[in-house]
């Protein structure tokens, strides 16, 4: 089967061929329609990140999938030849409490794999084979949609992580709130892009920062009733806003330590971007910093990877998305290109774009295809 591979710590990539993986009792073969490509995807060819399978120098790339059963083991239940799953990510270390409850997201000891990232092979080829353990249906209407799933639910969780710290304060019985409660999302990459749809099903006012001018992004954020904001020279531009809950998307290390002066009273920050770890020290007034936190109740968490009940919840966050903007999750994609073209997304983000997709099976994804 055809397969796109790095060789992390090596900088790179190709389109090989590799063997088709054997499906086993229990298990299911997927046939891939598209993957969607990121920033660690792009890390991984670069050289900076990633980690092949046990034993083997190659690992599969792609983690953002959408792929159609193929072909069902003896044994499995649940899953029938031409559904449509999407695959969750991480697998656990099958010790800690949190793997062992189907939680890996929040593995304790480290010892986990990700498909496509650590470890584990992932999606970027003609099939894989999987538990129906770590495969979430999806029904056809949200075809067109689908890759974006698991973006979605990596917003899933930060939202639900950062709505965990709020709810200490809420609600407060017999004083109800006045007025919505407000979120700042920082980037407008795919992940800014579905937290500003999730937060506004929530319910929350949004503003979304980047640093260029309005272009489709804006556009989109106008249409689902939230703001956009160039913050070019600094959060200084918002003009003192303050607010209940950031969610960061950048892994921008200045821009991290500039959302905190965002927090509002009890407010709480979402770190979601991947720094890179060898990023320019910088220098930051420590004492304020810590004391705004303390003297305002607020709250910086990180929140990494999701697990299947993020991504459940997603599948109804699309439905919710369709249902209230009809079209508008499908202008997320920015492109979609054979998987021959990798080399075009896998190394630099196309400028001005949301999310590139790229596509391994038949393109189904036009209006014919999503029934
Ligand atoms: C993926 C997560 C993963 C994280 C760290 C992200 O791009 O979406 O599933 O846990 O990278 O490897």
């Amino acid at each position: 089967m055809r397969a796109v591979v790095a060789r992390p710590p090596t900088a790179g990539a190709e389109l090989v061929d590799a063997p088709n993986p054997g499906l086993a009792p229990g298990r299911v073969r997927v046939r891939v329609l598209e993957v969607g490509v990121c920033g660690t995807d792009r890390d991984i060819v670069a050289g900076e990140y990633g980690e092949p399978p046990a034993g083997s120098p190659a690992l599969i790339l792609g983690h953002e999938n959408l792929g159609q059963v193929a072909e069902v083991g003896p044994g499995t239940s649940g899953l029938a030849v031409g559904d449509l799953v999407v695959a969750t990510v991480r697998r656990g270390c099958g010790r800690c409490r949190f793997c062992l409850a189907n939680r890996s997201d929040f593995c304790e000891t480290g010892e986990y794999s990700e498909r496509g990232i650590r470890r584990a092979d992932g999606y970027l080829a003609d099939e894989y084979v999987e538990a129906p353990e770590y495969l979430v249906p999806v029904v056809p209407a949200l075809r067109s949609v689908a890759v974006l799933l698991e973006p979605l639910s990596i917003v899933e969780k930060a939202v639900r992580m950062g709505l965990a710290v709020l709810d200490r304060k809420e609600p407060t019985p017999g004083f109800p709130r006045t007025g919505a409660p407000s979120a700042l999302v920082a980037g407008t990459g795919a992940v800014g892009m579905l937290a500003a749809l999730v937060l506004r099903i929530r319910g929350f006012d949004v503003v979304a920062i980047d640093r260029h001018d309005a272009d489709v992004s804006g556009e989109l954020l106008g249409v689902i009733g939230a703001r956009h904001a160039n913050v070019r020279d600094g959060v200084g531009a918002l003009g003192g806003a303050r607010v209940d809950l950031v969610i960061e998307a950048t892994g921008s290390v200045p821009l991290d330590f500039d959302l905190v002066d965002v927090l509002g009273p009890n407010g709480v920050l979402v770190l979601t971007g991947i720094p890179d770890a060898d990023a320019p020290p910088t220098t930051v007034p420590g004492g304020a910093l810590f004391r705004g936190l303390v003297l305002h109740n607020q709250a910086v968490v990180g929140s990494v990877n999701a697990n299947r009940t993020y991504f459940e919840a997603g599948v109804r966050d699309l439905r919710a998305f369709e249902e209230r903007w009809p079209g508008l999750t499908a202008r997320l994609i920015s492109s979609r290109r054979p998987m021959e073209r990798w080399a075009e997304l896998l190394v630099e983000r196309p400028a001005g774009t949301i999310k590139n997709v790229l596509t391994v099976g038949p393109d189904g994804s036009s209006a014919e295809g999503a029934r």
